[in-house]
């Protein structure tokens, strides 16, 4: 036995009933009694699913992991959680993302690990994940799966932001069923997640930048034999971490939420980015604001040229350099001395990375886009705010007051989109309730909602679209979006009308409904709640409970942690 006690000897160390138990159902996997002497015991939680195709490789990664763990002289356990895969679940992915996360906490608490590794990939994989292992504050890594290769159609490369662009020529009669067809066979063209700085690729970067992963671990595409390099890696790494005794809350300092704002302005990354870092914070305890999104990206240029928001794919930011040779550029905005996982700093482990290619990575004195992130607006629309990415906005639709044309929810919207009597143009400003937190419920990516074919067929592309949901990280457009208080809490939101003037001001952060006081207050005299959708099981839970989208849409009882402390036994 090692002189220092592990948390998994509350387990393998006991004598009696309750170690004979622990041990002898332990062996039964094959595992030799010394195994259980005191090495760290590391959990390898794994999104593995043929039901979340973007993480469908995990169990041969997590064999990688496996190796690095044994080298480093661990016993690696893998175990699954709850996989949330982006394109399957309805009614959205997100509903379940706090149902992940609790599945992630107690997976990990109830259990004999001293460590943990997180394999994450597809977009909600990974902040629940993250939030489920912060809520415990072992020694945790991450090791992503990686976006997908580029995508190919008709001799052109694609990915997922095409989507979008398809929808839109189809909607319009420039694209037919049978080039659909053949799109969706180019589309996803090998393992991994969605190939553009969509939210996956995202929340690959935010881990990075927090300091949560090892260096280039976000780009690295997911068929690349460098992909199982990391995971070996990472296992090694995870070892160390036990051995000295690296909480995941050393590393989620307040400081590391700042750089992963910055980077995230840097790289263009989702609007999702916002509300799970927010989610994230709240459970390691860090005091962060909508407000600071706005704060510590204002100054950052846009330095990746990655689609949405630019030109490129995921596999040209790691053949360019990766997330590292970004991160070295911003070394002048960022505290440079947040501790990762591998011991050192942040800016330590970036110094040996260059950018190989300016196409895809832009000097930081000579950058893409020298306004980058995400704005933070307030006004009477959105009384405790909204957000908008205007790298992937329309800079002429930047300031812009129109007439509203109103869906009272979704299928308000799909029931009258295509109708040619629709009093509409493209000077109006579309807006759809009741895709919130509560009021879907989950929050789905709705909110670049398609623009009235009447619009299309002038060859308008962008209209401003204004929700109280989300939009894909892998959208584009002038989209306002996560407006709360969301319709179904009341607020101004809930009592907008056709009809209404509403003010754009980008510039000066300002989102207003031109009416007045007087005319809102008796519009929400006469606002009645909806009716909720579900008042049992998790969906009910989740009503109930969920919190708005400028706090992150955690379960209010799920802020903070129970920590790693178990004390009662099962025998
Ligand atoms: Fe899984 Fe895009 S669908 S990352």
């Amino acid at each position: 036995m090692e002189k220092k006690e592990r948390r998994s000897q509350g387990w393998f160390g006991k004598t009696g009933k309750d170690g004979l138990i622990y041990r002898s159902w332990f062996k039964k996997q094959g595992i030799p009694t010394h195994e259980l002497n005191g090495k760290p015991v590391i959990g390898i939680c794994n999104t593995w699913s043929e039901l979340t195709p973007c993480n469908s490789h995990f169990r041969e990664l997590a064999e990688f992991v496996k190796r690095g763990v044994y080298e480093a002289g661990g016993l690696p356990v893998e175990f699954p959680v709850m996989s949330l895969g982006e394109t399957l679940m309805k009614p959205t992915a997100m509903l379940y993302r706090n149902l992940a996360s609790m599945d992630t906490e107690e997976s990990i608490r109830a259990n004999p690990l001293d460590g943990v590794v997180l394999l994450c990939g597809c977009d909600k994989t990974t902040p629940s994940l993250v939030m489920g292992a912060a809520s415990v504050d072992l020694p945790t890594i991450v090791v992503s799966g990686g976006p997908m290769l580029t995508g190919r159609y008709r001799g052109t490369s694609i990915s997922t932001s095409d989507i979008w662009r398809f929808s839109e020529e189809s909607r319009a009669g420039r694209m037919s069923q049978e080039e659909l067809y053949i799109a969706e066979s180019g589309l996803c063209r090998s393992d991994g997640h969605c190939a553009v700085m969509g939210t996956a690729s995202t929340m690959a970067c935010m881990v990075e930048s927090l300091g949560l992963s090892l260096p280039g671990n976000a780009a690295i595409p997911a068929p690349d034999s460098a992909r199982k390099v990391m995971a070996h890696m990472s296992g090694m790494e995870i070892v160390k971490m036990v051995e000295n005794d690296l909480k995941i809350s050393e590393i989620l300092t307040r400081e590391a939420f700042e750089n992963a704002i910055m980077v995230n302005a840097a790289i263009g990354g989702s609007t999702n980015f916002v509300i799970h870092l927010l989610a994230i914070a709240g459970r390691i305890g860090v005091d962060l604001s909508l407000e600071d999104f706005d704060k510590f990206s204002a100054n950052i240029p846009l330095l990746a040229n990655l689609q949405p928001s630019g030109k490129y794919f995921m596999e040209d930011l790691y053949y360019a350099g990766g997330l590292p040779a970004i991160i070295r550029q911003l070394k002048d905005h960022l505290h440079n001395d947040c501790i990762t996982v591998n011991g050192k700093s942040i800016g330590a482990n970036v110094e040996i990375f260059e950018n190989f290619n300016e196409k895809v990575i832009s000097a930081i004195d000579n950058p893409f886009n020298k306004t980058s992130g995400i704005v933070v607006l307030k006004g009477n629309l959105c009384e405790t705010g909204a957000i908008i990415k205007p790298s992937a906005a329309a800079p002429e639709l930047m300031t812009h007051t129109g007439r509203a044309v109103v869906f009272e929810d979704i299928d308000d919207y799909k029931n009258n989109i295509d109708d040619p009597e629709l009093d509409i143009d493209e000077t109006c400003i579309m807006v759809l309730k009741n895709v919130g937190p509560k009021g879907y419920p989950g929050m789905p990516e709705v909110g670049n909602m398609g623009l009235p074919p009447k619009v299309l067929d002038k060859g308008v592309t962008d209209m401003i679209r204004i929700s109280d949901g989300r939009m894909s990280g892998t959208g584009f457009g002038t989209v306002v979006l996560h407006a709360s208080p969301e319709a179904a809490e009341g607020g101004n939101f809930a009592v907008v009308k056709t009809g209404d003037k509403i003010t754009l001001d980008v510039p000066n952060r300002k989102l207003e409904l031109l009416v007045s006081d007087e005319e809102l207050a008796e519009r929400k005299k006469a606002w009645k709640r909806p009716e909720p959708i579900a008042d049992r099981g998790y969906v009910g839970l989740y009503i109930k409970h969920v919190e708005q989208a400028n706090l992150g849409a955690d379960l209010d009882f799920l802020r903070g942690g129970s920590g790693s402390e178990v004390s009662k036994d099962s025998h």
